[in-house]
């Protein structure tokens, strides 16, 4: 139920309509008796700096959460950034301090190894394929690194972006294999779609499935459809799939407690 005391959560993304936060958001804040609600808003990149300058001033603001596109441009609109979000320039939660200034982190890829665990599937040692460059790889990329991975490469459509990447990733563990490479899934026991594609009808997959062996573990980023197209050509192939809703419904609880937890 909506009152006066009702903190209210934006979720920002444009278009809005593929986002799948706001059920187990909402249903987390249940659980936990608090009375703060998550509602998607529509925002194009043009109007986006307008209008974190307006949710500045809400008082009952209690944060945003923030998706594609708009990850790394929120980044440099808040005051401060914090772990993967200040290594990175991106992130996909802003929390409103007392005082209106703006702290942001990122969830992302603690989300996504979360679901991968909780799915039973161990991260460590495996020698991982991420294909994307954008805010959510570059959040999965960092957190498969933090969870020990034995290997990493980096494939993206613009090759800048994923040097880029690959550099902000040597600067934060030093000692990791993580290189840049082509989206050829033959090499790799963990095989990611960290791009966008798969989310509309006809999309081109992000990587060619002949190329992935029997027995990989082929996950996906993409949450809406549930099965994308890549993971109906890996399981067709003998792969085991994971689910983009799998890095939702785990980072959930991550989302909130970063809310909940100011010290401003
Ligand atoms: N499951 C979850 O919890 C969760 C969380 C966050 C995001 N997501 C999903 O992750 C996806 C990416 O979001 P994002 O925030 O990372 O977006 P983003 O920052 O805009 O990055 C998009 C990525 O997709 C690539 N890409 C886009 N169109 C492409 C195409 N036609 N061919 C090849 N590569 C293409 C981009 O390559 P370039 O660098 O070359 O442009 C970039 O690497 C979205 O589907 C989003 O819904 C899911």
């Amino acid at each position: 139920m909506i009152t006066g005391n009702t903190r209210f959560v934006p979720l920002l993304a444009h278009p809005c309509r593929h986002v799948r936060t706001p059920p187990p958001f909402n249903a987390e804040c249940v659980r936990r008796g608090l009375d703060i609600s998550m509602v998607p808003l529509d925002v194009p990149p043009l109007a986006l700096d307008e209008t974190v300058k307006a949710l500045r001033q809400i008082g009952n603001l209690a944060g945003m959460v923030v998706t594609i596109p708009h990850k790394t441009a929120i980044a440099a609109l808040c005051d401060r950034l914090e772990g993967a979000a200040a290594m990175l320039s991106v992130c996909n939660v802003v929390r409103r301090e007392a005082d209106g200034s703006l702290t942001g982190a990122m969830f992302d890829g603690e989300g996504f190894v979360a679901g991968l665990r909780h799915q039973g599937h161990a991260v460590q040692g495996r020698r991982a394929l991420i294909v994307g460059a954008g805010g959510a790889a570059s959040g999965v990329a960092y957190a498969l690194l933090a969870a020990g991975v034995a290997s990493l490469t980096i494939a993206n459509r613009s090759p800048a972006k994923a040097e880029t990447l690959v550099a902000q990733l040597h600067a934060a563990f030093p000692q990791a294999r993580v290189i840049t490479g082509t989206a050829d899934a033959q090499h790799y026991d963990l095989v990611i779609n960290g791009t966008a594609l798969g989310m509309h009808d006809g999309d081109a997959l992000p990587v060619d499935p002949t190329r992935l062996r029997p027995g990989t573990l082929v996950a996906e980023v993409v949450m809406q459809p549930d099965v994308t197209a890549l993971l109906t050509a890996a399981q067709a192939r003998g792969c085991i799939i994971h689910k983009g809703i799998h890095m939702v419904e785990q980072q959930v609880r991550l989302l909130v407690d970063f809310l909940e937890h100011g010290d401003i």
